[in-house]
């Protein structure tokens, strides 16, 4: 499904750099990519960084699991193409809102190593900050905010990541919060502090905002301002 399938098609360049926006924002856009068990906590997480960063003065976005299941995923179920199908989706759109100087807080489940690692490989190095949200089943299973696990214990979900579907631990994540061992203010506070500490959130040193220049320069017109070339007619009615 990921294969560009449109030909004559060709890429648009920006008329304001990614740089220019990262500039005004006072930011560098990234994608924070939570990932981990139902019940982890990545969404609680994910919005008190959301909000961590509001009131900090930064631009962020949470695109957030259900959420986008209800609209741009509504067509895709959870076998193993459809979550790979929903991943690549969210991968594009994230880097996306990266591109364009936000930091996009994205959190899916995404069980599988291949889809999060080619969803790191869609963007710039720095651009993808994978956080595994590492709690253990016992703990989200105990915690089990919308009741699906005792569904999925039931048979009545099926392919449910962690019973019925596997989950693969990411290898080398930037962040791992143990959340089944701290609170989740501390969780967001440690999110925050890699941000910070790592430089997303100001403006690297030396980025100006230049001057808005015309997209097509066009040559000069004949004559000055306002004057009609020669011979030409007053236009009426037009
Ligand atoms: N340390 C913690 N960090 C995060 N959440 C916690 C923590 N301790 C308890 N919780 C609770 O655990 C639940 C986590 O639910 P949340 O919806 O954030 O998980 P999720 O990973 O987004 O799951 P899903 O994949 O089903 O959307 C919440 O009810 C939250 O209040
Ligand atoms: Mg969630």
């Amino acid at each position: 499904m990921s294969q560009t399938k449109s030909t004559n098609i060709t890429q648009q360049d920006a008329s304001v750099t990614r740089a220019q926006r990262e500039a005004l924002l006072g930011q560098r856009g990234a994608v924070v990519w939570f990932t981990g068990l139902s019940a982890s906590g990545k969404s609680t997480v994910a919005r008190l960084v959301d909000k961590a960063l509001h009131e900090r003065g930064k631009h962020s976005c949470v695109l957030d699991g259900d959420n986008i299941r209800f609209g741009l995923n509504s067509d895709l179920g959870f076998s193993p193409e459809d979550r790979n199908e929903n991943i690549r989706r969210i991968g594009e759109v994230a880097k996306l809102f990266a591109q364009s100087g936000t930091i996009a807080l994205t959190a899916f489940i995404s069980p599988y190593s291949a889809d999060r690692d080619r969803n790191r490989a869609i963007n710039a190095p720095g651009d993808f900050i994978e956080v595994f949200v590492d709690c253990a089943l016992e703990a989200c299973e105990a915690r089990d905010p919308r009741g699906l696990y005792a569904k999925a214990r039931a048979g009545k979900i099926p392919e449910f990541t962690g019973i019925s579907a596997p989950y693969e631990s990411p290898k080398e994540p930037e962040i791992v919060l143990q959340t089944d061992q701290e609170d989740e203010v501390r969780s967001a506070a440690r999110v925050m502090a890699y941000l910070d500490g790592k430089g997303y959130l100001r403006s690297p040193a030396g980025w100006v905002t230049p001057p808005i220049e015309p997209l097509n320069p066009r040559p000069p017109a004949l004559g000055g301002p306002g004057e009609r070339p020669a011979g030409s007619a007053p236009r009426s009615g037009s």
